[in-house]
């Protein structure tokens, strides 16, 4: 516990990140400081961020300085959908999603009945998660409530900031993946109740029905009540991913408009809904999308792996519903949003996006869509400090003098190479929560020792 009065004294305790700052503001413009400076007080919020010129008159006295030189200091990454218990399986393709789900990931996902695999699970990707630049995670775990409980007490004790959710499947799953909907929802709440806001809202709960195919009307209906019921909550699903899903969803509720229809029929449609894929929907679903402002989770690297299609994402953006690029491991490949990004120009035949339109959706866009970006997915004052340090020069193959480029360039080569390797450290709320081991943060400037 903090002695009394510790929190005046920790928010006066000031750091000063130096570093090429540059803060996504829209999805065609940002803000940068070539030599900027991003002061932090010592609870973890932004106090101000700027030229470091400038900056410096007023901090002159800060406790600590970490000098990043030219490397990049952006906004963390926002994963709107990724599967923790699939960390195992990445890159194990050859089907389309159905095939590929029976094959390698519910037999995968059947193991989270063991909690010891679900901790060294956890323990691992809450480390890899921050090793890829991702701040903010909305994250699938598997039916097991011991596992999901497990997984928050992990990104609790790490220190990552998460989205979270027990998965719930009742009906069209194998055995061990098959729940009684009371059970499901029993679970669900107690763990909605025992995270929801932990540390001050760093952890957040997901009411987390898999899909429209292993949820019963019921389980549906009961969980759009479930979610009511505990204000600030999120539901996380997947949505009209692939053609074949789609049939068998419309053949399993013949009452409903479209596949979206069904979830909106259950009362599981609106702010704070994450919609992972939404690839096959019309043009009466987008509109629901945006009045409802529900989010969008645009996967482009998962939809290349599974064949699924390509996100309608001319339409999304005309009837201003809101996205931002979610991972989707283990039908993604990689956890890391520089790949997405690239992946979401990519698959795009006829559209080009900008570098720093895909940078905004992987960070402040995505936050905007989860409706949190009054605290994080950008570097204003106020807000907590949620940022990476970027290194491009980490990468075989990147000019050696790439830093001295425009930045719109330097920009491109981060979004059509970047990797996990240009991330050289990640901080939540004010904290490194990963730091390579040749970080520069390793040598400060100026430190003064702490008060007891
Ligand atoms: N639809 C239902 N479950 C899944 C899953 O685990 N991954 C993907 N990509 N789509 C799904
Ligand atoms: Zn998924």
């Amino acid at each position: 516990m903090s002695p009394v009065g510790s929190n005046s004294y920790k928010k006066e305790r000031l750091t000063a990140y130096l570093g090429h700052i540059v803060n996504p503001l829209s999805d065609s413009l940002y803000e940068e400081w070539l030599d900027g400076a991003l002061i932090v007080d010592g609870n973890g919020r932004i106090v101000d961020v700027g030229a470091w010129a400038a900056l410096k008159k007023t901090y002159a006295a800060v406790d600590e300085i970490y000098d990043y030189e030219r490397r990049l200091i952006f906004p963390g990454f926002v994963d709107l959908h990724i599967h923790l218990p699939q960390v195992t399986q990445v890159g194990k393709s050859g089907d389309t999603l159905l095939g590929w789900l029976e094959k390698y990931i519910f037999p995968a996902e059947s193991r989270f009945s063991e909690p010891q695999h679900a901790r060294q699970i956890a323990n691992w990707f809450f480390d890899e998660l921050p090793r890829n630049g991702t701040t903010l995670a909305v994250v699938f775990t598997t039916i097991h409530e011991e596992a999901a409980d497990i997984a928050f007490e992990v990104a609790a004790h790490k220190g990552n900031r998460v989205v979270m959710g027990k998965v719930m499947m009742d009906r069209h799953s194998p055995p061990s993946l098959s729940e009684e909907l009371s059970q499901s929802l029993k679970s669900s709440a107690k763990l909605a109740e025992r995270w929801h806001g932990y540390d001050d809202n760093r952890i957040q709960y997901a009411f987390t029905p898999r899909f429209a195919i292993t949820s019963s009307d019921d389980m549906l209906r009961e969980t759009g009540k479930l979610w009511r019921n505990y204000p600030g909550t999120f539901v996380h699903t997947h949505l009209a991913e692939s053609k074949e899903e789609v049939r068998s969803v419309a053949e399993l509720f013949p009452r409903s408009r479209s596949y979206l229809d069904v979830y909106d029929q259950a009362g599981l449609v609106g702010e704070r809904s994450v919609f992972a894929h939404a690839i096959h929907i019309d043009d009466t679903d987008l509109a629901v999308l945006s009045r409802s402002k529900s989010a969008l989770a645009y996967c482009p690297s998962s939809n290349f792996f599974l064949k699924s299609g390509i996100f309608p994402i001319a339409r999304v953006k005309d009837k201003g519903v809101q996205f931002g690029l979610g991972s989707d491991v283990a039908a993604g490949p990689s956890m890391c949003l520089f790949g997405v990004m690239k992946d979401a120009n990519f698959i795009q035949p006829e559209i080009w996006i900008s570098p720093a339109e895909l940078l905004y959706y992987a960070t402040i866009g995505g936050a905007r869509a989860l409706k949190l970006d009054h605290k994080v997915g950008s570097l204003e004052r106020g807000k907590e400090a949620d940022f990476v340090i970027v290194n491009p020069n980490n990468r075989s193959a990147v000019p050696g003098n790439i830093l001295n480029h425009p930045t719109d360039e330097i920009l491109s080569v981060l979004v059509f190479m970047g990797d996990d390797r240009m991330i050289e450290g990640t901080y939540v709320r004010g904290k490194a929560i990963y730091e390579r081991e040749d970080s520069p943060a390793k040598k400060t400037l100026q430190k003064k020792p702490a008060l007891q």
